[in-house]
Formats: C-alpha cells, sequence, structure tokens
C-alpha cells in the first residue's frame, strides 16, 4: 500500500484560473449523462457559468457548514462567478464533513473539488489545510497556500468508484495541518461510461489525477462540451515539436473516450532523432501511477512506427500509429521523481514518431466501509435522535481517524462499532430499537442528555460490558 500522500503532494493538479480564457459564446449546454452534480458551494441560487454549465446550490447535499464568501474575492471570481461563495465547516479535531450525494451503484464518477478562500499575502495566515475523504476511502491533504497566493483557485481530480446509494464526499479536519476548519468553493461530480479507464481494477484502486495533456496546443484548455466528462486537457507548447493538422478520429474508438479536438495538434520527432519529453512536468513520488498516451498520425493514408521508453524502460514495442488513432495504458507503471517520456523511430529513414495527448493518475487503495447492518443501525439511531452531531454523515467508522464523533469502531475481517459514547453531547430524542443490532457493541454511554422513551431491549448485545 502506499503511504497517505504529504500535504501539497505533486498529485495536486492545481489550475490557474486566471489564465482561463473567458468563453464569450454561450454554448447550448446539454449537461451531463447519468448522475452528475454542478454545486456551487456556498451559493443560494443556481448560477449558469461562463460555458453555459448550471450550477446548483450545495444545501440540499451537506448538513454541515456555513455559507461564505472569500475573504478578498481577487481576481479569480470575477472570470468564475463559482468562486464567489464558498462553505466552511466548524474546527472540530477529526470530525469529517460530507456532501451526501445520490449516484448510480457500482459505476465510476469524476469528482473535482475547487477551493478559494481568498486572495491573500504572505503576511497573513495562511488558508486552512485539511482532508479530503471520499466514503472510506482517503483521498489527498488540501494546501490551497501557494495558489492563494497566487490569487488563484486550486482544483483536485479523482476518479472513485460508487459503492453504495449514496457517494459521500468528506473534507476532514486534520489538526496536524493548521489550526481551522475546512471550506469549499464548488464540487462536480460526474459519472464516466464504463469503459472509460476500465483497464483500473475500481474494486481496489481509485485514482487521482496528477497531469491531462494536449502536447503542441497553445490554445486553450480543451474541456466540455469537447470532452463529454469535462475532463481538462491543458496545452502543453514547445515551439520546436508541435504541429496542428484537422484529424478525423473517432471519440468511440478509444475505451477512454478522449475528446476528438486533442488529436488536432501533436509534438513530431525531428527527422532521424528521438523525441524526449520531461513530462509530467512536476517531480512524482516513488509509487505506481496509471499512465495513457493517445496517438493519431497528422498525415492520412499514412502509418509510422516506433518504441516508446518512460525512464529508459521500453514501455511499447514497434507501436504503428496510423491517422485512425490509437492509445496505450499501464495501470500500475512505478515512476519516482522526474518521468522522461521518449519516442524513438524504429528504423533511421523512418517518418520521425508523433504524440497527441497524455495522462497520468496516482493509484491509490479504496478503503473499507462499516459492516452494512451496523451502518444501517446507526443511520436508524440518528434519525430518531435530535441535535446530533454535524459530523455524522459518510461512514460511521472510516477511514479510521475519522469515526462519527461518540463511536468507536473495530477493524477486524468486518468493520463493526464497538462502543458509543454520547455522554454530554446535549442529545434529545429518542434512541431506535435498532439499537440492537449492533451486536459487537461492548460498551453504551448515553449520561446527561435529554432522551425520551424507554431504553430498548439490549438483550441481545451479548458482547456488552458496561451500559
Ligand atoms: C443520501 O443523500 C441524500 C441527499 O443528500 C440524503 O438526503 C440522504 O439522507 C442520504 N442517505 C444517507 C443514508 O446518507
Ligand atoms: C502548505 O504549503 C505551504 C507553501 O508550500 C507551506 O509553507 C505550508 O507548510 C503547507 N502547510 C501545511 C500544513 O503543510
Ligand atoms: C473496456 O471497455 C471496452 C469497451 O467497452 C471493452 O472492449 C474492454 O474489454 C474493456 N476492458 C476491460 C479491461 O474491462
Ligand atoms: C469487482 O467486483 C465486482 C462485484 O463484486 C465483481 O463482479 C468484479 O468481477 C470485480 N472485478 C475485478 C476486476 O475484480
Ligand atoms: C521505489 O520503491 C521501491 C519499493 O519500495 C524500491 O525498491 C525502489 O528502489 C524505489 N525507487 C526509487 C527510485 O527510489
Ligand atoms: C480527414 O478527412 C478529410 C475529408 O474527408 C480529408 O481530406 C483529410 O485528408 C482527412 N485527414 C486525415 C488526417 O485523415
Ligand atoms: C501499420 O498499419 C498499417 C495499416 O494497418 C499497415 O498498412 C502497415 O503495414 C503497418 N506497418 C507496420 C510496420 O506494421
Ligand atoms: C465519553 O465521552 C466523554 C465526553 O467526551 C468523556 O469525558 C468520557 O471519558 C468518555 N467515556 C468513555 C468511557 O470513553
Ligand atoms: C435488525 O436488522 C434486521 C435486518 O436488517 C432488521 O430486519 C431488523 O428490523 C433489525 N432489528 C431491529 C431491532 O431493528
Ligand atoms: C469499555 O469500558 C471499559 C470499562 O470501563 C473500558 O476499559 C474500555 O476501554 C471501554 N471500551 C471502549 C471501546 O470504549
Ligand atoms: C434477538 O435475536 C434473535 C435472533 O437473531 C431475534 O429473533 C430477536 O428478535 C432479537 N431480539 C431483539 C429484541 O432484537
Amino acid at each position: 500500500m502506499p503511504p497517505p500522500r504529504p500535504l501539497l503532494a505533486a498529485a495536486a493538479a492545481a489550475l490557474l484560473f486566471l489564465l482561463l480564457p473567458v468563453h464569450l459564446a454561450l454554448a447550448e449546454a446539454e449537461g451531463f449523462r447519468g448522475f452528475s452534480y454542478l454545486l456551487n458551494c456556498g451559493a443560494a441560487f443556481p448560477i449558469t457559468d461562463s460555458r453555459g454549465l448550471r450550477w446548483e446550490p450545495d444545501g440540499p447535499y451537506v448538513s454541515a457548514g456555513t455559507p461564505g464568501e472569500p475573504t478578498i474575492p481577487g481576481p479569480g471570481s470575477l472570470l468564475e462567478p463559482t468562486l464567489a461563495t464558498l462553505r466552511t465547516f466548524p474546527n472540530r479535531p477529526r470530525a469529517k464533513f460530507c456532501f451526501e450525494l445520490p449516484v448510480d451503484k457500482n459505476r465510476r464518477y469524476l469528482l473535482r473539488p475547487t477551493f478559494f478562500y481568498g486572495a491573500f499575502s504572505s503576511s497573513a495566515p495562511p488558508p486552512p489545510a485539511f482532508d479530503l475523504i471520499v466514503d472510506g476511502t482517503f483521498w489527498t491533504a488540501i494546501n490551497t497556500t501557494d495558489d492563494a497566493l497566487a490569487g488563484a483557485a486550486s482544483s483536485y481530480e479523482g476518479v472513485f468508484p460508487a459503492s453504495g446509494r449514496n457517494l459521500s464526499f468528506c473534507l476532514g479536519v486534520n489538526p496536524e495541518y493548521t489550526d481551522a476548519g475546512p471550506f469549499i468553493s464548488a464540487l462536480q461530480v460526474i459519472q464516466l461510461d464504463d469503459s472509460v479507464y476500465n483497464a483500473t481494477n475500481f474494486n481496489t484502486s481509485a485514482m487521482g489525477l496528477i497531469a491531462r495533456t494536449r502536447f503542441g496546443s497553445t490554445g486553450d484548455i480543451e474541456r466540455y462540451p469537447d470532452d463529454s466528462f469535462d475532463r481538462y486537457w491543458q496545452p502543453f507548447p514547445d515551439s520546436k515539436h508541435a504541429v496542428s493538422s484537422t484529424q478525423n478520429v473517432t471519440s468511440a474508438d478509444f475505451w477512454n473516450l478522449p475528446p476528438p479536438n486533442v488529436f488536432n495538434t501533436a509534438f513530431i520527432a525531428e527527422q532521424d532523432a528521438p523525441l524526449v519529453l520531461q513530462w509530467p512536468p512536476m517531480p512524482l513520488q516513488n509509487d505506481s501511477y496509471y499512465v495513457a498516451l493517445y496517438f493519431a498520425d497528422t498525415l492520412p493514408e499514412n502509418s509510422r512506427t516506433f518504441n516508446v521508453y518512460i525512464n529508459d524502460y521500453l514501455f511499447i514495442e514497434g507501436l504503428n500509429v496510423t491517422s485512425a488513432g490509437l492509445s496505450v495504458f499501464a495501470t500500475q507503471w512505478i515512476l519516482s521523481g522526474l518521468t522522461s517520456v521518449m519516442l524513438k523511430p524504429v528504423s533511421p529513414s523512418a517518418l520521425p514518431p508523433l504524440i497527441n495527448a497524455g495522462e497520468v493518475f496516482g493509484l491509490f487503495p479504496v478503503g473499507r466501509l462499516t459492516y452494512a447492518r451496523d451502518v444501517r443501525a446507526m443511520e436508524s439511531i440518528k434519525e430518531s435522535l435530535r441535535n446530533v452531531p454535524e459530523d455524522w454523515n459518510g461512514d460511521p467508522c472510516m477511514p479510521s481517524e475519522y469515526s462519527w464523533t461518540g463511536v468507536t469502531c473495530d477493524e477486524g475481517s468486518r468493520i463493526r462499532v464497538i462502543s458509543l459514547n454520547f455522554s454530554g453531547m446535549g442529545l434529545s430524542g429518542s434512541l431506535s430499537p435498532e439499537i440492537a443490532n449492533l451486536t459487537a457493541l461492548t460498551n453504551i454511554s448515553f449520561a446527561h442528555n435529554s432522551l425520551v422513551g424507554g431504553i430498548p431491549d439490549l438483550s441481545n448485545l451479548s458482547k456488552l460490558e458496561r451500559l
């Protein structure tokens, strides 16, 4: 298992919204297929952005937190209206605050949270840093300091399996980072088609984006509506090798469904010389990565054959690229530090190699979830009580350090709730009889609350030691 990512891991794909061009033409937005959400956090009304995408207020999906605005709006919020509001959460150590989003079980979802605390100077206290959690999975730590100094927002992107009827996306208060509560400006959740990234086993792994690049492009970021899932393909200019052409590639011929426009630019090697790219452009920690590379010949009725090396290891031998295009990928390729990608012609006189686009994701383990019967019992207990803690959302036990306030669990072959300590929480309402289904309970304490109704029959709780 790879270690948890450190703060400001290279995995953070920070986007400088200031550099985004304003699209003046309002595209007629058809919206996304399937269960998808565009949430403008802290907003009171829906808004439509410059791309014609409609963003809804996040209120219906989150029970904690307070709507607010960035401390100093900064120029970023002029270009991206979703940055004009945010939601802030209390600074309660080891609490997780969750968005609960109904999804289609067994599908997978692209998540893109965006964070903009406000422009700030180096003399001011830095923006809060915190953890991101999806269902029981620890995703990454969020540190927006460097982007905030540049007046920009920070965006992260991950691909996660849906394991239940709701997907929970949570911000976790980590007292080791900063002494302040988390915040969020916007959240996109987009259902992917089943073939997209299907080489990855999402039963065990989730993916965090490191780079998604369109080689040879000097233009705009390629994204929705050209990309059906609003993936962002960043330009990667280089005057020496860049070419552009008009391609006739069909997106559906590729499992990952790249937008056809990414094949309209390329890097082409010089005759009889290899093409060497330092890409992705940031150092990586020693770990396993998902790598996908996309190619299509710029000339019709043509083909060119070459080898691809990554850090001097042969990645693909004798790749035969035609104008129909092809993609190659590795689901678990070890990378460490800076990465070099080299395309080398197979025979000296052959047409020089080319490359159009690429994606790199970090892989991390999908976290376990609490035993489903215990989850149902906890939901029922939550329903029958009033004034429950704001962090009673998401999985009751997982990730380990982020169980619900007052709940202690055991991570054996099944993850079970073993102790409920609700003493002094100011709860009211009644205690659900479903507590009798928490058969692994050893300790229960309800002291100093104002509960009504009787104590349910606990005779089935054979492990109970302390009431
Ligand atoms: C699922 O999500 C909806 C919408 O946020 C919420 O109303 C509901 O309580 C959630 N269900 C569970 C079990 O969390
Ligand atoms: C966040 O990033 C800044 C700038 O890189 C760094 O100085 C700071 O220590 C980081 N914060 C945490 C909590 O790691
Ligand atoms: C991925 O999806 C494609 C298109 O549906 C299918 O042909 C292929 O077998 C799938 N690959 C895996 C590993 O499931
Ligand atoms: C993932 O889990 C599902 C449901 O348990 C199973 O049908 C499928 O075969 C698993 N896929 C892999 C690649 O293990
Ligand atoms: C990366 O980690 C592996 C296993 O932990 C180790 O064998 C290898 O030497 C490391 N590589 C580098 C470049 O640090
Ligand atoms: C794309 O199609 C057009 C018209 O059919 C054709 O003229 C052009 O050569 C094709 N380009 C490629 C790269 O195949
Ligand atoms: C590459 O593919 C094209 C089209 O399928 C074919 O005509 C050509 O012979 C192939 N080249 C090599 C070197 O295999
Ligand atoms: C239960 O929680 C209260 C308040 O947080 C604490 O004082 C007490 O020690 C806890 N009891 C047990 C048995 O953990
Ligand atoms: C315990 O769980 C079972 C199955 O989910 C359910 O049918 C039953 O009503 C629950 N028992 C109590 C006392 O709520
Ligand atoms: C349960 O209570 C016993 C006795 O007070 C205590 O020793 C034990 O640590 C408690 N267990 C949990 C999980 O709180
Ligand atoms: C206790 O467990 C038995 C067997 O699972 C079940 O039939 C009974 O209804 C349970 N009693 C209560 C009060 O939950």
